[in-house]
């Protein structure tokens, strides 16, 4: 740290923070004899606590976002000049920089055309659900309104996301949720012996093929939209199956169906491609972004269509209610665009899409000889550097290990300086996987940090 806190001041915000934040997932009864965990400073990987103690970090700010890292003067830079010219007009207006970024984004993203941004993961996806609701109502007198998405998937935290939610813990106490939310099968081929019929060859399919059965159930003239995450985050970092995304987009097809990805947490670098759903031929309708988009330099989401969504709002000019209905206040704020075009020219210039590829493969492999030393890994996964290893007491049954273990890992990396992640309050009994998402700078020293701490971690915790 520079030293521009003295230890009174930090000792203040402290208390001060224990009398008045309401810190996000977080029971607050320890911090009644435990300081709360301040974040005073960040460079490049590194985060420093109010203790001055240094941190790597192993999740880009917790929650995969700071993808290029911490301390980015050109992204600050870039910012202020912006707010300076014009910090914001509706989204009903244009802007520079949001029409310079929209150029930017389309050009990473073939078959899509028109970007309308707002501020959240989850307030992206909501609009995406608006959007179908509103073709459902435009094109199929309000029947095509239902819309698809799958266990253990999550799309964000408001009543109607928490609806589109695949995430038991996560939903638990928040009902009676929106209607017309209808939940598919996951694809985690490490757990699907706990499916019904589900086969041990062509799993993928089969996933795949189980959608379809709902589909059918429901009735297709009902079904208007398929909300599903390229690779599945907080619900275990799962990626998908052999055969499963092509059957996944026959069937959309077949049906009439508009595909949504949500690449909240995939999108914009974090799996060595631009977009995760670029890994898997999708075609989608309808994409989200959020996290990555500007790391967390200001708060961006973009709701991305192909031409073809957007022209169902234009075709009958007549009609005065025949276009998207939908604002969002700080969607016309310029620091976002502004803070994503040098973003994505840092990831361009600096190569980071080719080191996340690299980084990604080689913390896998450290991850796999982990995996030789410590049974208590049950599986490893995942794209990128967007990696997740999954922990059971045997490997045999694949019975999780207590999430109080899992916890323990957790907090013996943190003491050790390095901060790594876990799946959440995200599925009951099931908060097993250990998360790791570094930025996309990482190199293989911090690679070999972070293997050697849970190398550690996972000796002390399961001797
Ligand atoms: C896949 C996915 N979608 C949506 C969201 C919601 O994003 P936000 O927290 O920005 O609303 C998240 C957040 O973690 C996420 O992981």
């Amino acid at each position: 740290m520079d030293g521009t806190f003295n230890e009174n001041d930090i000792s203040r915000v402290v208390e001060t923070d224990r009398a008045h934040i309401w810190h996000h997932l977080s029971q607050h009864k320890p911090y009644e004899t435990t300081d709360p965990r301040i974040i005073v400073e960040g460079k490049g990987m590194r985060v420093w606590d109010q203790k001055g103690k240094e941190h790597l970090d192993g999740v880009s700010g917790g929650v995969w976002t700071v993808n290029v890292g911490y301390g980015r003067e050109s992204i600050a830079n870039a910012v202020r000049d912006q707010l300076i010219k014009l910090n914001y007009f509706a989204g009903s207006a244009g802007s520079i920089p949001g029409s310079n970024f929209a150029e930017m984004l389309i050009d990473k993203m073939p078959g899509m055309t028109r970007v309308y941004y707002c501020n959240s993961g989850s307030e992206a996806n909501e609009k995406g659900f608006k959007m179908v609701r509103q073709i459902a109502h435009k094109r199929y007198g309000g029947k095509k309104h239902k819309i698809l998405y799958r266990d253990r998937d999550y799309h964000g935290t408001t009543i109607t996301c928490l609806s589109a939610g695949g995430q038991d813990e996560r939903n638990a106490q928040y009902g009676p949720f929106t209607d017309g939310f209808i939940r598919v099968p996951h694809c985690l081929e490490y757990r699907s012996f706990e499916q019904d019929g589900a086969p041990q060859e062509n799993y993928g399919v089969w996933a795949a093929d189980e959608i379809e059965k709902i589909i059918l159930r429901e009735g297709p003239d009902t079904v208007g939209g398929l909300c599903l995450e390229p690779v599945t985050a907080g619900g275990g970092v799962i990626t998908p199956p052999d055969g499963y995304w092509d059957r996944v987009q026959e069937i959309c097809k077949k049906y009439d169906i508009l595909l949504h990805i949500d690449e909240v947490v995939c999108g914009v670098g974090r799996t060595g491609t631009w977009f995760g759903y670029q890994h898997y031929g999708i075609k989608p309708d309808l994409v989200t972004m959020a996290k990555g988009v500007a790391s967390g330099y200001a708060a961006i989401a973009c709701l991305v269509t192909t031409e073809e969504v957007f022209n169902m709002f234009k075709d009958d000019a007549s009609d005065p209610m025949n276009y998207f209905r939908d604002i969002s206040t700080f969607g016309g704020c310029t620091a976002g665009p502004t803070a994503g075009i040098e973003n994505m020219r840092i990831i361009e210039d600096e190569n980071l899409l080719e080191n996340t590829t690299r980084m990604g493969a080689y913390m896998l492999d450290e991850l796999h000889a982990l995996s030789d030393r410590h049974k208590v890994i049950g599986q490893v996964r995942g794209k990128g550097l967007f990696l997740g290893a999954e922990l059971v007491s045997d490997r045999d049954s694949r019975e999780p290990v207590n999430e109080k273990l899992a916890q323990a890992v957790v907090a013996d990396c943190m003491a050790q300086g390095v901060i790594i992640g876990m799946t959440n309050r995200s599925l009951p009994g099931k908060n097993n996987t250990l998360c790791f998402s570094p930025a996309l700078i990482a190199t293989k020293d911090d690679i070999n940090q972070i293997i050697t701490a849970v190398d550690g971690a996972l000796g002390r915790v399961f001797s």
